[in-house]
């Protein structure tokens, strides 16, 4: 039955959400211009106008909600407790002066003080986006959902989502109850909680190899039937061969370095079961939108995203295929793709 109340609902929440995040967005940016001297990097590459940006945000939102109309999830929740809410946003715009001076002093380094950092491989043990503790601390967790929301105007959750169509997919016909997926580097859990509303049956595993954010992905998913939350490296995943149906990785491939790249892929190859479903989202490539390729060249100039710059060019293509993960479908999401791949 199609819900076209479901529908709207999903379309005046993302308006609301849009709203708030743009506005964040902005400030954040007027807050940064003010305490930082440095003159915004302007890349030589093109980039969209602020109407297409818009434009395609609006097609992402109206994706959205035809997908809650067509039922292949409900729509998102209220926003929970505005004001622990507000109390991060706060403690967002309070970090800005610290993530300035680290961009100034090209210090990314406050994440190798943490106790855990000794044992993590040094790729990972830097500040990401200058985040203040870089992934191993409590406070980074907190601010982390914050930071990513305002950065894509509200939009980040629309982006996920976009992943639980092909999941829906291929769902249908199965029993979700005898199915398994695993979302390698889970962070806070956002996706999961996601998932959990959408396909109720099935058994979910978040892997991370940060403590904090897995911390708080317990606590996102707090209220739900319970996942598998382990602490692990997604180059050495401790789960057996082909135990999985479903694998999905969120925001995590433009971090890591080439090789790690594909070892974490051949990883995914490697406990997914024959004909299991790989999703994977992230950022576009240089060429997927050759008008927007000035966002590309810009982000790790303004965030440190020490490997973007080697992701955005990057031949995902061959490294899945040669890991025998066998292309299906890819398809836009304002700034993410969504690469769907079956296990051969
Ligand atoms: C940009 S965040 C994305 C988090 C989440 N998937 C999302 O949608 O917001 C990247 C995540 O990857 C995790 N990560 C990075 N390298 C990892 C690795 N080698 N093994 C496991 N997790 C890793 C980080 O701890 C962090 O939570």
């Amino acid at each position: 039955m199609s819900d076209t109340l479901g529908m709207a609902t999903q379309l005046a929440g993302n308006a609301v959400r849009f709203s708030w995040y743009a506005g964040l967005n902005w400030l954040l940016a007027r807050e940064t211009r003010r305490l930082s001297p440095r003159p915004r990097y302007s890349p030589e590459r093109p980039v969209p106008s602020e109407s297409e940006l818009r434009a395609d945000l609006r097609a992402l939102f109206l994706a959205d909600a035809a997908a809650v109309r067509d039922g292949l999830y409900p729509p998102k929740e209220p926003a929970a407790g505005l004001a622990e809410h507000l109390r991060d946003v706060r403690a967002m715009f309070a970090d800005l002066p610290s993530t300035i001076e680290r961009r100034q002093s090209e210090d990314t380094h406050s994440a190798v003080r943490h106790a855990d950092a000794g044992s993590l491989p040094d790729y990972y043990t830097q500040d990401f986006h200058f985040q203040t503790g870089g992934y191993l601390s409590e406070e980074s967790a907190k601010l982390y959902d914050v930071q990513v929301e305002t950065l894509f105007y509200g939009a980040a959750g629309a982006m996920r989502r976009a992943g639980l169509k092909p999941i829906a997919a291929f769902l249908r016909g199965r029993d979700q109850r005898r199915c398994a997926l695993l979302d390698v580097a889970c962070g806070t859990g956002r996706f999961l909680r996601d998932i959990r509303l959408a396909f109720p049956g099935l058994g979910l595993t978040g892997l991370d190899l940060s403590q904090s954010y897995l911390d708080a992905a317990q606590a996102h998913l707090a209220d739900l039937r319970p996942a598998t939350l382990l602490r692990a490296n997604a180059e050495a995943m401790p789960l057996p061969d082909a135990s999985q149906d479903i694998v999905t990785a969120v925001f995590l491939y433009h971090e890591l370095p080439g090789e790690v790249r594909r070892r974490v892929t051949a990883e995914i190859a490697r406990v997914l079961k024959p004909g299991g479903l790989f999703v994977l989202i992230d950022s576009l490539q240089m060429g997927d939108r050759p008008g927007w390729d000035g966002l590309l060249e810009a982000f790790p100039v303004r965030f440190h995203e020490p490997y973007f710059a080697h992701y955005a060019t990057d031949d995902l293509e061959t490294m899945l295929t040669d890991a025998g993960l066998a292309s299906c479908e890819t398809a836009h999401a304002f700034l993410s793709k969504v690469m769907v791949r079956r296990k051969s």
